[in-house]
């Protein structure tokens, strides 16, 4: 047998990680054939001039993989099927494709297949211009890495078995959900108890396992309007008949709903705190409207909390779920905003009777949220470092609001206006460009900026004008220079 492996001291691998490269390299080259006998560790330790134990610790890892198996009393040996065969299918002689399939495919589709037969906004919107007010984001650079790394380690050093396995209750970490009802009750004013909280994969999931269980096809779900179009889509592809209800600076219009009585609407998507895309908070006195019809008709409100936690005046207006007594609210928050959207963490406040339903309808969509992450984020919660991250995210992303603010003044000054509470991680402006929407974001891709049109939070014709500016991601710098810019596409657009 003739191996040639160059070992190398300074290499950061260690030499029993280069010796098994080298003989597994050796093996699917050939050189080693299937069946072949290895020298004895003795010999081969000998003939490269390594330590016996380093070469039987190459040893054991080539046959802990597959590559070599041990006979005892005679030696080493290649094995007959190597790892890399049993992993990889052959391929199958291809059959061609009638011309009917993709017609057949199309006409088997479900209901809910075909209402996703044309793009989401998602894919339309992604651009790479420079400086982007793109929203939904929180500022990257300022997630706690160094201490969510240190959570997430330490919990999977632990290898605890309960952590690693399908988990005793969908409904999430039980300490997780503890922790989430605690904080809910002091931040936000929710009246929970723990088994009414469920963890989930997002807000959106929150929304697609409430529209299953609640929505059947042609029932009526009133949503703002504008509104937060991943709710659209979601009740849309339930077969609900969508009733858009106008939104002012008050909040979504409730006496609209009484007169929508005849629709028998199931159910009310709204954002109370920071309704999306407008910025307006609910008042007061129409939060108790609103929870007034929802006992008098038996709807249900769904109440999404998306961004609460970033309020920059005032005192915080205390989650409508809150306010209520009964069964009226699904209250549903998240972690996207207030740490990063690729957690997918995000929690469900359920009125007691609907838990069971939630818990089997979690199961059978993907079974429960990654445990590692909820174990790191109850211990994030517990020691106070979820609080401190949000005091200190409030004070740089109000300053990052004020600087827009001001800069959408000094440079396009009565040709923009922003509405809305003076909140949350994006805000709307009324710009009068005097083109299109789609124009004015061309022309300003042009300039190297973007930004998106609240058009597509429209259930109805959008009145075009009005655009969503996200500032949480980006530097005073950038804001300050990204309205240079959106004012020179206004001004003076560069020539193509
Ligand atoms: C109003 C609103 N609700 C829900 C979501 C979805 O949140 P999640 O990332 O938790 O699914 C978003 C995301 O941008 C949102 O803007």
């Amino acid at each position: 047998m003739n191996l040639t492996v160059s070992l190398d001291a300074k290499d950061e691998a260690p030499l029993h990680r280069q010796l098994y490269g080298g003989i597994r390299r050796a093996i699917l080259a050939g050189r080693f054939g299937p069946g072949q006998r290895l020298p004895s560790t003795r010999a081969m330790a000998q003939s490269l001039g390594l330590s016996r134990t380093t070469v039987a610790q190459s040893y054991d890892d080539l046959i802990s993989e597959g590559y070599l198996i041990t006979v005892r009393g005679s030696g080493t040996f290649v094995c007959q099927e190597l790892p890399e065969e049993l992993l990889r299918s052959r391929p199958s002689p291809s059959v061609p494709a009638p011309q009917s399939a993709g017609k057949r495919l199309e006409s088997n589709l479900s209901r809910y297949g075909r209402s996703l037969a044309a793009p989401l906004h998602f894919e339309l919107a992604r651009t790479n211009a420079p400086i982007s007010f793109s929203y939904g984001h929180p500022d990257f650079e300022a997630v706690p890495f160094r201490e969510w790394g240190r959570l997430l380690s330490r919990h999977c050093r632990s290898g605890s078995r309960k952590m690693l396995d399908y988990a005793d209750d969908p409904l999430g970490h039980p300490p997780l959900r503890e922790a989430v009802a605690r904080y809910l009750g002091v931040a936000r004013a929710v009246q929970c108890s723990p088994d009414q909280v469920v963890i989930l994969n997002g807000a959106q999931q929150s929304l697609d396992l409430v529209a299953r269980l609640i929505i059947d096809p042609g029932d009526a779900v009133a949503l703002e309007n504008p509104g937060y179009p991943g709710s659209f889509h979601t009740f849309r592809s339930q077969g609900a008949r969508l009733i858009p209800i106008p939104v002012d600076a008050s909040g979504i219009a409730v006496s609209q709903l009484y007169r929508h009585s005849k629709a028998k609407i199931k159910v009310v998507y709204v954002t109370p705190s920071h309704q999306f895309p407008t910025g307006a908070a609910l008042s007061l006195p129409r939060r108790l409207e609103l929870l007034a019809w929802a006992q008098q008709t038996g709807a249900l409100i769904i109440e999404d909390d998306y961004d609460s936690e970033y309020r920059y005046g005032g005192r915080p207006i205390p989650a409508l779920q809150g306010l209520g007594e009964g069964d009226s609210v699904v209250y549903v928050g998240t972690f996207s905003k207030v740490l990063f959207p690729s957690l997918r963490i995000a929690y469900l406040v359920a009125p007691r009777k609907l838990v069971p339903l939630i818990s089997r309808a979690k199961w059978l969509a993907d079974r429960q949220t990654s445990y590692v992450e909820q174990y790191a984020l109850t211990d994030f919660i517990n020691d106070g470092s979820l609080e401190r991250h949000i005091r200190r995210m409030r004070t740089l992303y109000s300053s990052r609001r004020q600087a827009l603010v001001r800069h959408l003044n000094a440079h396009l000054g009565s040709r923009a206006t922003v509405i809305g509470e003076n909140a949350g991680m994006q805000l709307m402006a009324r710009i009068s460009t005097g083109m299109t929407d789609e124009q004015f974001i061309a022309r300003a891709l042009g300039c190297r900026v973007s930004l998106s049109s609240a058009g597509h939070c429209y259930l109805t014709e959008s009145r075009g004008g009005e655009f969503i500016m996200g500032f949480a991601g980006l530097g005073e710098k950038s804001i300050c220079e990204g309205v240079r810019r959106l004012a020179q596409a206004l001004d003076n657009p560069p020539r193509n």
